[in-house]
Formats: C-alpha cells, sequence, structure tokens
C-alpha cells in the first residue's frame, strides 16, 4: 500500500467518523427538542396561565388558590394549592390535561372550573401541565 493510498483511506474513515458524530448530534438535539415538546414548556405555559387565559384570577398567581375572583362568586369553591406535593402527587398528568380541557363538570368536580378545548391547542394544555407542576418542585 503505498504511503498516499493510506493517507486518503484514513481521511475517509476520518470524514465517515466526522459525519456519525454530526448525525449523532443532531439526533440528540431533535429527541431532545421532541422531549421538551412532548412534556410541555413552562414558561411557554406560565405565560397561558397568567397573561393568556387568566387562570390566576381563580387559582391565584402561584397557583395556591387564592384568585382574587373567589369572593365574588355567587358559588363556594374548594381550591387546592398546587404549591402542596402531596396532593399534586395524588394527580396524573393526565387528569390534569382533561380538567383543562372538559372542566370541572365533566369529571364531577366543580363547575366553576370551565372547560378550554376551545381555546387550548394540545401543546398549550401540555405547557400548561409543565408550568402546574413546576410549583410543587
Ligand atoms: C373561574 C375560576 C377558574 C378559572 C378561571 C380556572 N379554574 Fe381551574 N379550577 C377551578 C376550580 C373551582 C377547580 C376545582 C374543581 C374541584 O375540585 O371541584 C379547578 C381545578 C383545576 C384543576 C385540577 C386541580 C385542582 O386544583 O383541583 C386544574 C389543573 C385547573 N383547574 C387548571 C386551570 C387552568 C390551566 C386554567 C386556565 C386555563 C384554569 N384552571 C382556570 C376554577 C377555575
Amino acid at each position: 500500500m503505498s504511503g498516499e493510498k493510506r493517507y486518503s483511506m484514513r481521511a475517509h474513515i476520518t470524514r465517515k467518523m466526522f459525519y456519525t458524530a454530526v448525525l449523532g448530534f443532531l439526533g440528540v438535539f431533535f429527541l431532545a427538542e421532541h422531549q421538551a415538546a412532548a412534556q410541555g414548556n413552562v414558561e411557554a405555559g406560565a405565560k397561558q396561565y397568567k397573561e393568556v387565559q387568566n387562570c390566576k384570577e381563580c387559582h391565584g398567581d402561584g397557583g395556591k388558590g387564592d384568585g382574587f375572583i373567589l369572593p365574588l362568586l355567587k358559588v363556594k369553591v374548594e381550591m387546592h394549592s398546587w404549591t402542596d406535593k402531596a396532593f399534586m402527587s395524588e394527580l396524573t398528568d393526565e387528569y390534569l390535561a382533561e380538567i383543562i380541557t372538559k372542566g370541572g363538570e365533566a369529571l364531577g368536580k366543580s363547575e366553576v372550573m370551565l372547560q378550554y378545548s376551545d381555546k387550548l391547542n394540545e401543546q398549550q394544555v401540555k405547557d400548561l401541565v409543565a408550568f402546574i407542576r413546576s410549583l410543587a418542585r
């Protein structure tokens, strides 16, 4: 084998390794992106919660269930604090997403909790769940 040939073979292998590394990196990157999307984005959820949907009117700024509108409601409601780890650990992400989309009444809970299926898409619901989950940590 001539020196030149050996050299070009090594270059070939190195290039292959380089592309493999790049592809691997991209793969990890997209996987992480995908997982972030699948899990929901805390900041996006906080924005929906505080600025877009005004969930905080009832649930309070920090999710403690002390929103300013509660005393003004005709019906008495029992709110829960989302900072309560013990309470939150009893609830699944599926339940949180379901009550947000279908509302309280559909799940045998307070009708004061409205359904948001027409206001939020699937990703926005996941973002809200991620935000809610972030409060009990
Ligand atoms: C008008 C008041 C009101 C608003 C606005 C409101 N909720 Fe609720 N929500 C309630 C009440 C009351 C309950 C408790 C239902 C029960 O347990 O009977 C509840 C329950 C929930 C629950 C189940 C966990 C728990 O605390 O019992 C989630 C999750 C939730 N709301 C999310 C949201 C999100 C997200 C928004 C905004 C998109 C929102 N809520 C807006 C009143 C409200």
